[in-house]
């Protein structure tokens, strides 16, 4: 506890000093969730970490979380330096979308508009004409239907399913997924189910579609978080990266969370729903970024003027 708290002084004092602002994801670990909320930063799902570095007047951002949410923080704050605790801290649905298969699938259907996930890199943004996540795929999705337009979505196959079944819309899909929310099973999810009958399940959007249909609610992490807190349910079978619970049990101290099964037997394993790129986020890489600066993301001018038009377009749609 006193190596802890004596990270946490020295990462907070070079915060200060270096006019930096601690932005992190709700899946990174606990002990940076608290920090970046105690020195004044956020917590947050990818839109709002986007919104919220963007609006902070910091001139520096430290991007805790993956590589896909620092490059996005740095297209839209050209002007800030963005570092992260780690450039090698990527996403299976990013490695899994090259840009140039990625621009040549999309060259085959020029009637279509492109919508790509913000898990994707930035030069595969930059041939999208819109980026969503997934608080606001669904409505950004339907606002082009309204527009009569048929899509091209990539990279997670699983979201677009799901996409596709709520809305209708003609989607043709890139073949991602992400290697995480791929492991909950929908068997182990009913067993479960059956000891706890009165539990509401909560379902990250990524998952199996078999999963999808077991669930009460589906939706992205602060979703599912407000969806927790609302909820008149006291025990939540949760389907996400398991450092969802900091603020789960935070904002709902009474209530029991427990963790979606990843086996078909109703078992869990210790590394499974949790992302091994968020888990590379810590005390020591943070604190190590801070002293010498050289996580820091780049973005090529070209590459950046491209991207920010989808990007802009999804923060000023759920402004
Ligand atoms: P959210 O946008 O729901 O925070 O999800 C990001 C992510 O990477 C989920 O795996
Ligand atoms: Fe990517 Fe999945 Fe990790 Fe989210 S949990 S960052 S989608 S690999």
């Amino acid at each position: 506890v006193e190596e802890i708290e004596a990270y946490k002084t020295k990462i907070t004092a070079l915060l200060k000093e270096k006019n930096a602002c601690l932005v992190a994801h709700y899946y990174t670990d606990p002990v940076l969730q608290s920090l970046a909320e105690e020195t004044g930063g956020c917590v947050a799902d990818s839109l709002e970490m986007a919104r919220f570095g963007s609006n902070h007047p910091a001139s520096m951002l430290v991007v805790a979380g993956v590589r896909f949410m620092g490059e996005t923080a740095k297209i839209l704050n050209p002007e800030k330096r963005v570092l992260m605790p780690t450039l090698e801290a990527t996403c299976s649905l990013d490695i899994g979308c090259p840009e140039q298969e990625f621009s040549q699938f999309c060259d085959q259907y020029p009637e279509r508009k492109v919508v790509v996930y913000a898990n994707t890199s930035a030069a595969v943004k930059a041939r999208a004409d819109w980026v969503v996540t997934s608080s606001c795929a669904l409505d950004i999705v339907e606002h082009l239907m309204d527009q009569g337009e048929s899509l091209i979505w990539g990279p997670d196959r699983h979201l677009g399913r799901y996409i596709e079944r709520e809305t209708g819309a003609d989607m043709l899909m890139w073949n991602g997924s992400c290697i995480v929310h791929e492991e909950f099973k929908a068997k182990g999810i009913s067993e479960l189910k059956a000891v706890y009958p009165d539990a509401a399940i909560l379902v990250h959007p990524e998952s199996p579609e078999a999963m999808v249909e077991l669930a009460d609610v589906v939706g992205s992490t602060s979703q599912l978080i407000k969806a927790a807190c609302d909820m008149p349910n006291e025990t939540f079978i949760v389907a996400t990266d398991k450092g969802i619970f900091y603020k789960m049990q935070q904002l709902a101290p009474t209530k029991r969370f427990i963790e979606a099964p990843t086996g078909g037997n109703g078992a869990t394993c210790r590394s499974c729903a949790l992302c091994p790129w968020m888990a590379m986020n810590g005390l020591q890489s943070l604190l190590a970024v801070l002293e010498t600066e050289d996580q820091e993301i780049f973005v090529d001018d070209g590459l950046r003027d491209k991207a920010l038009v989808p990007l802009r377009r999804m923060l000023d749609f759920t402004s």
